[in-house]
């Protein structure tokens, strides 16, 4: 197994690390504005395998990443389970909320192969011109896309999700268990279409108290992984759980996951001390850093792989890019990570 990327997921650790950015292809590339712009409509884009094709490989042929991104979007699967959403300009993705039994009626997993077949085009058109990059296929972690789900926007604080958790845990637990069916099928979907790891993002996942987060973010997640190894043994898993803090142990423990990704907060080596030795740690430069470039970005990333040298460490972001990062600052970051 030469990709890099793999050999950590499998629990090796390579010096120097190999990376990948989180919201590596998106609109701080003039490249890509230019396709958003042809396609008119992001969910259109999304569904539209040569042009998502294309946009997911354009980070590797300017900065010749380790890893591809497929690209996508987190609500994909609440819109394959029969959400409407759409973006309004200038906004992230806007649904219509589902707030009872009666909404949740109306979802179908049945539906979601036939919706997300042209994601799975994509994810085939990439691993055909990919070369020795690793690519990557993700979804939402059921936590998360359930804030979208019932929010129906995005939200600071998601109150009306998490007042559902606590008010109705049934209806809930309901959603979390749609969101897993419907999950599973749109992950195993990309890995036969040729997906070489997956990511769950749980960005919302740290807003939750501890009794909460093991309910709503690491059972669901456990799910998930279980049922992967099941199917296909051989794809790896990465978890985001953001904001998990210390909770991040038993995440990593219990869920079944390859690697952890650390958001922007968490202290690498106190991640190191948390998460058992075997599995792998991703992340965590402050996007801000990116931003600002020079020292602060290179001093970050050296204390980031110094700190994780020796165990298995794939460099990333602790969030994603920031629209407004020069594309030269990102240049400037691989080379600096690459000369160790
Ligand atoms: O390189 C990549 O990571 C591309 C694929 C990708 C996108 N979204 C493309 C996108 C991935 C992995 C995501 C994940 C995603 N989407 C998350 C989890 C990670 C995180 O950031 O916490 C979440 C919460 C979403 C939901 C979402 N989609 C929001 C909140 C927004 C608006 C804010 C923003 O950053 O634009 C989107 C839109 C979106 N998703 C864009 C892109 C490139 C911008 C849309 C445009 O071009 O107009």
């Amino acid at each position: 197994m030469t990709k890099t990327i793999l050999r950590v997921l499998a629990g090796e650790a390579v010096w120097p690390p190999p990376m990948w950015l989180m919201r590596q292809a998106g609109r701080y590339l003039p490249e890509y504005r230019a396709l958003r712009a042809e396609a008119g409509d992001f969910l259109k884009l999304c569904l539209n395998p040569a042009l998502a094709a294309e946009i997911t490989l354009q980070p590797l042929r300017r900065f010749g990443m380790d890893g591809a991104i497929l690209f996508s979007d987190l609500p994909i699967v609440s819109w394959a389970l029969g959400q409407d959403l759409r973006y309004a300009e200038g906004e992230g993705p806007v649904l219509t909320p589902i707030r009872d039994h009666a909404g949740l009626d109306r979802l179908d997993v049945g539906r979601v192969a036939e919706a997300v077949a042209p994601v799975w085009e994509t994810v085939r058109r990439v691993r055909a011109e990919l070369g020795d990059a690793t690519l990557i296929g993700f979804t939402g972690g059921a936590f998360t896309v359930a804030c979208y789900m019932v929010e129906g926007h995005g939200s600071r604080e998601f109150a009306a999700a998490r007042g559902m958790a606590y008010a109705d845990p049934a209806l809930f637990g309901r959603l979390i268990d749609t969101i897993v069916e419907g999950n599973l099928v749109y992950l195993r979907g990309q890995a036969d279409a040729g997906a070489e790891a997956l990511m769950l993002f749980d960005s919302w996942a740290g807003m939750l108290p501890p009794d909460e987060f093991r309910r709503w973010v690491i059972a669901p997640t456990a799910r998930i992984a279980a049922a992967l190894r099941e199917s296909h043994p051989d794809i790896p898993l990465i978890g985001f759980p953001r904001l998990a803090g210390m909770l991040l142990g038993e995440y990593a423990e219990q869920t079944g996951v390859q690697a952890v990704a650390m958001d922007t907060s968490m202290d690498p080596a106190a991640a190191a001390r948390l998460v058992p030795a075997h599995i792998a740690l991703q992340g965590n430069l402050d996007p801000l850093a990116l931003l600002a470039g020079g020292a602060p970005m290179i001093e970050g990333a050296k204390r980031i792989t110094g700190a994780l040298r020796g165990r298995p460490h794939i460099f990333n972001l602790g969030h994603g890019i920031v629209k407004e990062t020069p594309p030269e600052h990102v240049a400037a970051l691989v080379a600096a990570v690459r000369g160790g």
